[in-house]
């Protein structure tokens, strides 16, 4: 095979949700470029990322989802299917953050944090899955993140819900390989999006002591991570699966790197010390 035509998704159609800012809308932007017809799906309004897609004379609808509603995640596959045929290739993105002490976490916050990050990804998983296992063929790639696997502290929702995706894509690849589905995984380490933004607003110290652990010295740009998910949705991974790709600037090679929070001054304020 010609090795243009490895990475090339013409005539494939690809689903991905959290499409409207961030990693999501460049994967959108990228994998539209790679030549697939995307069904982009969110909360927040995608016209900004339709426009993008349309700059890159790419093909795209936009289909208003929360992931964690399995009816409405019906509707975004229906769509899909509706005005492209088919769903080849699935990419779970959507997804949101929490930093906070486990003492100070409410039940709220965590089943939040669970059904945006796990159970979006099931339900996604599930409703895709049956056309696929339908068709015989499909990809999926899940975003997971380096607290997959390694842990953050002040982070136990989070942590939890990206190391289920984990699992879940694991999980996934077994039972749905004989029927010619791939499921893997792509961990990001830092990037620069609105997610990053937000949790280290205001806490540069601790931004710049990251940046200074980073083998490459510098916060991942979202455009960094979209070739690892075009390979994993592409013919040139057809053997690969079950697999997670860290695209992390090397920062796992460094750890245990201990994070400088303030441990002891949380865990004091948590129990009224
Ligand atoms: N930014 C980082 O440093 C980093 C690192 C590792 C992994 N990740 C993961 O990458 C993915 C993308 O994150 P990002 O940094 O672009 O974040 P972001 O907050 O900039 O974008 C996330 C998108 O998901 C959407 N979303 C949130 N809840 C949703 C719901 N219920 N239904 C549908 N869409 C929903 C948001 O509206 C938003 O458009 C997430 O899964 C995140 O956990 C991010």
């Amino acid at each position: 095979m010609n090795p243009a035509e490895l990475f090339d998704l013409s005539g494939q159609v690809a689903i991905i949700t959290g499409a409207a800012r961030g990693l999501g809308r460049a994967l959108a932007v990228g994998m539209a470029a790679a030549g697939a017809k995307v069904a982009l799906a969110d909360i927040l309004n995608l016209s900004q990322t339709l426009a993008q897609i349309e700059g890159v004379g790419g093909e795209a609808i936009a289909v208003p989802t929360d992931v964690r509603d399995r009816s409405q995640v019906a509707r975004l596959v229906a769509e899909a299917r509706g005005k492209f045929g088919t769903v080849d290739i699935l990419v779970n993105n959507a997804g949101i953050n929490l930093i906070r002490p486990t003492l100070e976490t409410s039940e709220e916050e965590w089943d939040l944090v669970l059904e945006v990050n796990l159970k979006g990804v099931f339900l996604c998983c599930q409703a895709a899955g049956r056309v696929m296992l339908g068709q015989g063929h499909g990809a999926i790639v899940n975003i997971g993140s380096i607290n997959s696997e390694y842990v953050f502290p002040n982070s136990a929702a989070y942590n939890i819900s990206k190391a289920g995706v984990l699992q879940l894509t694991k999980t996934l690849a077994y039972e749905w390989g004989p029927h010619g589905i791939r499921v893997n995984a792509v961990c990001p380490g830092f990037m620069e999006t609105p997610m990053l933004a937000e949790i280290q607003r205001g806490k540069e110290e601790l931004a710049e002591s990251r940046r200074s652990r980073i083998p490459l010295r510098r916060f991942a740009a979202p455009e960094d991570v979209v070739g690892a998910v075009i390979f994993l949705a592409s013919p040139a991974a057809a053997y690969v699966t079950g697999h997670a790709l860290y695209v992390d600037g090397g920062w796992t090679l460094g750890w245990p790197g201990v994070e400088r929070v303030d441990l002891d001054g949380d865990l004091k304020r948590a129990l009224g010390l």
